[in-house]
């Protein structure tokens, strides 16, 4: 442990009421940390360089966990392309900028495996970036992240500042988005399932043919990633964040339907497309450096479906206005 992090560290999470940054937010309370910063959308626009330098130099955070971000599926990616490279160009930008000026000591970047060329050899290890093309669908996102990690990456370079970029794979739990119109895979099965339970046990429509393989990983192992990141001095720049393992997307629609408590059929459509047929991270970086996950998928469902019963009314629809 180097003595980067201590119990008086001013820590800004940026993001805070998001999936990621409010489970960091919930991991740093936990461990005892209570000079944390924040600040909404509202009060503080992150596209706003001005503003952002002010907040820095008034605030003046020790640390820095960037989980502030247009985040959205590939309907939205697809509709509003401009805003997803540019503002998530501008969010980042102008926080790694201001966290370099005001010589933050710590900085972590995240983004997401879809930094990836499309047809990347499976596990995706770290050396796969920029070796080939993207998915064309979320290309806009993707290259702004790309972005996030060179100006970490020439930061670490040039000034020898400790920050790092870490990209989970797909994540669930708490504050996810189970709007079906835009949620992934995983919460917009436990709000089918849940919805039929409701509706006497009735049929659940899938897409595809349930053959593709991904990964998961519950957003308090993310949180856990970030914290280990935060307590040492990273040797690479850039750390994939998983658990290493897929399952069928079958097998989770059985695993999902079990916890949930639905008895009816599963209607697979195989009019509709299967995407990738594997997507998996090579986690093994952050493994050799001391992290790996710990909360398996069933145990981690199980925990996000109590979460969704218990918060039904708030659930967020996504933000995108165009
Ligand atoms: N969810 C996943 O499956 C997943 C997987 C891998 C990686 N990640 C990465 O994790 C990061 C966070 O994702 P998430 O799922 O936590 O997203 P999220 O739930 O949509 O949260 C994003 C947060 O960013 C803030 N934000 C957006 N635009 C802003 C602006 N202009 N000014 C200030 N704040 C702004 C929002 O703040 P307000 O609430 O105040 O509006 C929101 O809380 C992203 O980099 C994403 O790539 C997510």
């Amino acid at each position: 442990m180097n003595k980067i992090l201590h119990k008086g560290s001013r820590i800004y999470i940026a993001g805070h009421r998001g999936m990621v940054g409010s489970a960091v937010k919930r991991k740093l309370e936990r461990e005892g940390y209570n000079r944390l910063i924040s600040r909404t959308s509202s009060e503080l626009d992150l596209r706003n360089q001005q503003a952002v330098r002010s907040f820095f130099r008034e605030e003046q955070p020790e640390i820095v966990v960037d989980a502030a971000a247009r985040v959205g599926g590939i309907m939205a990616n697809n509709e509003y392309p401009w805003q997803f490279l540019y503002e998530n160009l501008e969010i980042q930008n102008n926080i790694i900028a201001a966290a370099h000026e005001q010589d933050v000591d710590k900085l972590i970047f995240l983004g997401s495996s879809c930094i990836y060329p499309k047809h990347a050899d499976q596990p995706m290890s770290e050396e796969a970036l920029l070796t080939g093309p993207l998915e064309p669908t979320n290309q806009w996102y993707a290259i702004a992240k790309i972005t996030g990690v060179k100006m970490v990456d020439a930061l670490r370079r040039q000034y020898d500042h400790d920050y790092v970029s870490l990209m989970p794979t797909n994540l669930y739990g708490p504050n996810d988005n189970f709007d079906l119109k835009t949620s992934h895979v995983l919460p917009a099965m436990i709000r089918k399932f849940h919805d039929a339970k409701e509706k006497g046990h009735a049929p659940v429509p899938l897409w595809g043919t349930g053959a593709p393989m991904r990964e998961f990983l519950h957003v308090d192992d993310v949180a856990d990633a970030v914290f280990f990141t935060l307590n040492r001095s990273m040797e690479h720049d850039l750390y994939n964040v998983g658990t290493g393992k897929d399952i069928r997307i079958k097998d989770l629609a059985l695993l999902i339907q079990d916890i949930v408590g639905h008895k009816g059929d599963i209607n697979w459509d195989t009019t509709k497309p299967d995407g990738t047929p594997r997507k998996l991270m090579d986690v093994s970086r952050l493994e050799e450096a001391g992290w790996e996950y710990s909360i398996e998928l069933e145990e981690g469902i199980r925990m996000t479906y109590e979460w969704f019963k218990e918060h039904q009314d708030e659930i967020k629809e996504l933000k995108v206005e165009g």
